[in-house]
């Protein structure tokens, strides 16, 4: 049983993060959020960017102080070459690459996707890791994935969304309600305060495993427009029953397609990953398919689910053991399929 200390690197969008693996144990994850988007209503890339610069060596030597151990001790750098926004992945791979060759230690290269899958298997959580095969939905601020991960580094998409992701999905909503950025975490919190049942909206029909999502978000701004006409005052008296309406419709959505998928594959083990596996409406719904349908969930802790660098870190484990090795050649990569 080897020892291997892993230090990771994620930058992909707008959080700066650093963590330290023993193995598979987590001995720190830092992660510094972005407050600057706030204002914006979204993340701006060009500040993300330079946000980035200005976190990422206390984010790292926090991470280093947090696990008390000495740099020399590391055995490999992890980092996220993509998907993501082009110059906040520059940073991390950059800052990646010049530590490892300061080191003289091995790098790796890690897909943001794939991590947010793997981060079941880091030690520490309610379960010992998804058996495989297993579906993974990745719900997150850029992606909508269902994958059936037949091993740890094979993976294969078997839908995705064709137009926004769901994170998005949670966030345009919020925005049209007039909530700040990131939206998805307040409507869930207004959502536990309100009738699912109060506004009913459509659900988009669209074949197979994909997704849609921006149907919904049209048809939420016309349904407030329209109400908004009637009464100014519409969206503040009936705040938390509209947030509870569109939670439903997008976990009654997300629900669909799972099932559709366990009934294709036939593998009842079902995991979820990414920032909106936090919300607690599909995280109720997985939990009672569990006990109707028979399936094994598995829901991540909430510090795993949105980005960190725990998930890049075990990713990189995985990577490592398998001599999966990347040289200073390596560049970030924007759009990258699992
Ligand atoms: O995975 P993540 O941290 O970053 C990306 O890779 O995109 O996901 C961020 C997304 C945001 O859209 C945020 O609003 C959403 O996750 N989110 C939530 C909740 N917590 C985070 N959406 C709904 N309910 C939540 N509790
Ligand atoms: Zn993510």
């Amino acid at each position: 049983n080897k020892t291997i200390y892993i230090l990771a690197i994620e930058s992909s969008c707008d959080d700066t993060s650093a963590a330290v693996l023993l193995n598979k144990k987590v001995l720190s994850n830092v992660v510094a959020t972005q407050k600057i988007h706030q204002e914006y209503g979204g993340v701006v890339p060009e500040l993300a960017s330079r946000a980035h610069q200005q976190n990422i060596v206390p984010v790292v030597h926090q991470a280093l102080m947090r696990a008390n151990i000495d740099k020399k001790l590391l055995s490999a750098i992890a980092f996220t070459r993509g998907p993501g926004l082009l110059g906040s992945l520059l940073v991390g791979t950059s800052f990646a690459k010049s530590l490892a060759l300061g080191l003289q230690i091995p790098l790796v290269e890690v897909n943001h996707m794939q991590a947010h899958i793997l981060a079941h298997f880091i030690d520490g959580q309610d379960y010992r890791g998804p058996s495989f095969p297993f579906l993974a939905l990745t719900l997150s601020g850029g992606h909508t994935q269902i994958v059936l991960v037949k091993d740890y580094l094979k993976m294969e998409i078997l839908g995705e969304t064709l137009d926004d992701a769901v994170g998005e999905a949670f966030d345009k909503s919020a925005k049209i309600l007039g909530l700040p950025y990131p939206g998805g975490p307040l409507i869930d919190i207004y959502a536990q305060l309100g009738n699912p049942k109060a506004f009913p909206f459509p659900k988009p029909r669209v074949a197979g495993l994909n997704f849609s999502f921006s149907g919904l978000k049209t048809s939420i701004l016309y349904f407030v427009q329209k109400e908004v006409k009637a009464n100014p005052n519409f969206v503040l008296e009936n705040r938390n029953d509209i947030c509870a309406s569109i939670q439903h419709t997008i976990v009654r959505i997300l629900m669909d397609k799972i099932k559709e998928a366990v009934k294709q594959t036939g593998v009842k083990h079902v995991a979820i990953g990414g920032g909106v596996s936090a919300n607690s409406g599909i995280r109720a719904a997985l939990k009672s398919a569990e006990k109707k349908y028979g399936w094994h969930v598995y829901l991540p802790k909430l510090e795993y689910c949105t980005d960190n660098a725990a998930m890049i870190g075990i990713t990189g484990y995985f990577k490592f053991m398998q001599n999966q090795l990347t040289d200073q050649n390596i560049s970030a990569k924007a759009r990258y399929k699992i």
